[in-house]
């Protein structure tokens, strides 16, 4: 039997239905039930009736699966597969904001630590941190981690004041706007599609700013035939796959998320057959870090 194979008899055994990121490598996004953005999964996540999710991500995600399914078992096939950014906020930097302003928001991006969770007052992801930051009846917000995507959202809602942190995605922030101009000359009929972790001058650059599900659906709707994407190149599956007329190109030569690239179909057979790297939340922090979750999935519907 084939490894996809023992994946296929073991999932259904156990009740089990994997979803996978759209960063991760084509052949688990090839075998997963659900492939989406960080939003999409959270709220599949919130939907199944499997006894088990395998979350083909990085740990923030099994985290927040866990934190919204309390009595499903949720199983990351890395442990070590995390995002670098989710932690750089702290406690005490948030609680240091909150104590010096009035009316404010604690508005954190769902790439966080379960800990930053509790401190928060609602999450976001990309696909729907402006609709929710607009919705927001405070005028102060505190945004955190990524202060790259936070200065979009202070773009886009401009009658908010929006404190930024100093969070970034290391494979986003290394998109220069040089690069992205090198790129647009390379290929001219070319439309730039972006992801908002990305550097203000890129993101100005782009004609199209989203999620990774948001850059595919622009591309499957859009005459053009040339793309240049601004994000992690696990895109690029799902982009060929719906639109194999197209051509997409990168802005870099590696645009690539190593944690996320850790996803086996190996570890996800181990999981199956050994019940490894189960998410763990400690109940306190499980039920402080649902409020904000539950609120995300509120405001953005
Ligand atoms: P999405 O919200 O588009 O899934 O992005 C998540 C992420 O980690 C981007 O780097
Ligand atoms: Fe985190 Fe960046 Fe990887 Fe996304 S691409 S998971 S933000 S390190």
């Amino acid at each position: 039997m084939t490894t996809v194979e023992k994946i296929t008899k073991l999932k259904e055994k156990k009740n089990a239905i994997i979803l996978a990121h759209y960063y991760v490598e084509d052949e688990i996004q090839e075998i997963a039930d659900y492939v989406g953005d960080s939003y999409y999964l959270s709220e599949v996540a919130t939907k199944t009736d499997a006894d088990w999710i395998i979350f083909a991500g990085v740990s923030f995600m099994g985290e927040s699966a866990k934190i919204l399914n309390p009595d499903k078992r949720v199983f990351m096939p890395d442990a070590k597969a995390d995002c670098a950014m989710a932690h750089m906020v702290t406690p005490e930097k948030i609680k240091e904001i909150r104590g010096k302003t009035k009316d404010l928001a604690v508005v954190c991006y769902i790439n966080s630590t379960a800990e930053i969770k509790t401190y928060s007052d609602v999450c976001v992801t990309s696909a729907n941190a402006v609709k929710i930051v607009k919705s927001l009846p405070e005028k102060n917000i505190f945004f955190v981690p990524d202060g790259n995507l936070g200065s979009y959202v202070k773009e886009q809602v401009p009658e908010k004041n929006i404190i930024l942190n100093d969070g970034y995605c290391p494979v986003h922030k290394v998109m220069t706007k040089e690069m992205v101009l090198k790129a647009k000359e390379k290929y001219p009929n070319a439309k730039f599609a972006v992801h908002p972790e990305c550097i203000k001058e890129v993101v100005e650059e782009a004609d199209y700013v989203g999620s990774t599900s948001g850059i595919i659906q622009y591309a499957a709707k859009e005459n053009e035939k040339e793309f240049i994407i601004g994000t992690e190149t696990g895109v690029m599956y799902e982009l060929k796959k719906q639109n194999p007329d197209k051509k997409f190109y990168t802005v870099m030569d590696h645009q690539v998320c190593d944690d996320m690239k850790l996803v086996s179909l190996d570890k996800i057979l181990d999981v199956l057959e050994h019940e490894v790297n189960e998410v763990l939340v400690s109940d306190d922090v499980r039920e402080r870090a649902m409020l904000p979750l539950k609120r995300m999935l509120e405001l953005a519907k």
